[in-house]
Parts: C-alpha cells; structure tokens; sequence
C-alpha cells in the first residue's frame, strides 16, 4: 500500500519502474501459486486471489493503471497485459495437471497400452504329476485312484504286511478312529485296482501319501508317490527294468542311468530299490522300491498266482521333482511362495 501511494503520486522514470517491479512481483507469486496448487480447491483459491473479478490482485493492478499518466499507462499496459496472460496461462497449466491423473484412474485414456493380467500356471508337483501320466501314458498304463483315508486291509494285510510288522507301528502312521487310518502308501491303489477287475492290468496311481515324520529338507509328514502295477501272463523283471528305464530317461533326460539294488518288501518278491545316476555324476539316488508281486498279494485279491505275474512299482513324485528342476529343500514345494513358484 505504500508503495501504490508513492507510485500514484510520482512522476518521471522512477514511478514507471517501480509500478514493473511490481507486475513481476505480482507475476512471480502468482505463478508459483498455481504451481504449488496440489488440489481443485487450492487451484480454485490461486484463481480467486490473482485472477478474481472483484478483488482479485490483478484486478487492483489494472486499476493502478488508470490513475498513470498517459506515457507511463502504455508502457505498464503492456507489461500488465503480459501478466494476465501468464497468469491465465498458469490457471489453465494447473487445472490440467491436475485432471490429467483423475482421467487416468477413471480408465478413460484409450490411448494407454492394455493391462495385462499376470497368468498363474500349474504347481511344480501337479505339473511332475501331469508329466508322469504322459509318460506312462505312452507305454499303455491308465491312471486310478485310491482314497486317502484308507482302511488297515488296504494299506497293510492285503499288502501281505502281517499285524506284528513294524510298518504297522503306530508311531509311524496317522491311526484314525474305527480301523481307518491316512495311507501311507499308494501301493493302497494297486490292491483297489486289482479287487475291481481281472487281469490284465496296467495301472499307475498318483497322490498323496502320510508319515509322521519330522519335517526338514528332504522329509514331510505328507508328500506324493507314483506306483505302478502290470499284470498278465509273463510278465517278467526284465519288463520292470524297461519301463522303468525308459520312463528315467523320458523325464530326467538320455543319460540317466538305473540300478537296481536287492531290497525286502513284503508285498514283492523279489524286490528291488531303485537306483537313479544322472549326468555323468558320480552319486547313485535312490528313487523308491520295486519288485514282483508277491503270490499273497495276488491270493488276497482274488487272482491265480500260477495264472498271472507282475511287477510293482512306487516311486516319490517330490524327489524326481526336485531332481529334474534342482530344487535342494523340499519344504519350498508346499509354502506356495509364489516367488519360489514362478520359476516353472
Ligand atoms: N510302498 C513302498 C513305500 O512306500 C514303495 C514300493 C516298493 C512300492 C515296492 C511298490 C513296490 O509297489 O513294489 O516305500
């Protein structure tokens, strides 16, 4: 105010300056003010205080200008022009910055590339699962299915597992209430298999399977096995060691080898731990148990072990997983960390 007084009442050149000094002042605040308006409502206030009709300071400016003498009204017209505009402008510049990102939101922008959904896929354990009943698939073995809540028969007498056995152990199997219990094979299925129909058969059986044991790298108190049963006439040891060549390197890759080492089942004689050495490696890893069909296996269901032979196969779906994919703890395959799950 005491400036306007000064600039009202002077003359000459120095009136003139100080009445521009005040234009770019008023300019400068005026600009920074819709820069800094981070709302509508603040853009609104900036627009009110510098652009308003009544009172805004524009406004006050422009009257300035009437009370000028004739020379020095041009001069600062011109400069108080300029400041309008830049003002405008700045209006304008803040209210679209201000839309742009609202307009965004609202997905209005059909210009924007597309939203992609992120695709999930198939668990590394279901994905080995898929796998193996391709490749099994190939030689002629169909899939069944047994139940996971099992009753003692299937998982242990018919088995050809006596009451004594120490497989039976209740420390080392999930008892439940009226005989039943959680299997804990799924040699289970071969014995479901082979009351439902005659020979032949060639079957696999996938799925889970219960153990209390305590859980670390290489153990969990549920995981996954593969079992394999072929029937028929003559069917030999020699038949088990093809398939389950062939089905080695079909899923570890051609240079898998396999071994067979002599072992003791009670549903097999005789009976074999499977041994499997790949890359050139030196290490042999056991892969799980096989053998021919023990005759009181055959008996408990019903078939004639001088009619028919076969073989019998179980094998863990965690460990040919965490083989084939180099995974070294096995307790990443159950936490669903999807980090850990994207790699395949
Ligand atoms: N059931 C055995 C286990 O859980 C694996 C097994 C061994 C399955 C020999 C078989 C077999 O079918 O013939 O360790």
């Amino acid at each position: 105010m005491v400036r306007e007084t000064e600039m009202g009442s002077a003359t000459g050149p120095d009136a003139r300056i100080d009445g521009l000094g005040e234009l770019d002042a008023l300019e400068a605040a005026g600009r920074a003010a819709f820069a800094a308006a981070a709302d509508a409502a603040a853009v609104e206030a900036a627009r009110v205080e510098y652009l308003g009709q009544k009172h805004g300071k524009l406004r006050a400016a422009q009257e300035r200008l009437k009370q000028l003498p004739a020379e020095a009204r041009r001069v600062y017209g011109q400069r108080f022009n300029a400041v309008r505009e830049a003002l405008e402008a700045a209006h304008r510049a803040a209210r679209e910055r201000l839309e742009r990102p609202a307009r965004a939101e609202a997905g209005v922008d059909v210009t924007l590339p597309g939203r992609r959904p992120r695709l999930g896929h198939l668990h590394p354990l279901t994905q080995t699962a898929n796998e193996l009943i391709d490749v099994f698939g190939r030689f002629g073995f169909s899939v069944a299915r047994g139940p996971e809540v099992e009753d003692v028969f299937h998982n242990f007498e018919a088995l050809n597992i006596p009451p004594a056995h120490p497989a039976r152990d209740p420390l080392d199997n999930f008892y439940l209430p009226g005989g039943r219990m959680l299997r804990s094979q799924t040699s289970t299925v071969q014995i479901r298999v082979m009351e439902s129909q005659p020979p032949p058969v060639r079957v696999i059986a996938i799925g889970r399977v219960y153990r209390p044991d305590a859980v670390d790298a290489t153990h969990s108190f549920m995981f996954h096995q593969i079992e394999g049963l072929m029937v028929d006439r003559g069917v030999t040891m020699a038949d088990l060691k093809t398939v389950l060549r062939l089905f080695a390197e079909s899923y570890l890759g051609r240079d898998v080898k396999i071994r067979f080492r002599p072992s003791f089942f009670p549903f097999t004689e005789p009976s074999v731990e499977v041994d499997m050495q790949w890359h050139g490696g030196e290490r042999w890893v056991e892969m799980g148990g096989a053998g021919m069909v023990d005759p009181n296996v055959f008996r408990a269901v019903g078939y004639d072990p001088e009619e028919v032979t076969g073989f019998a196969f179980g094998l863990g779906i965690e460990r040919l997983c965490m083989r084939r994919h180099g995974i070294d703890d096995i307790r990443l395959l159950y936490q669903n960390d999807a980090r850990f799950l994207a790699q395949f």
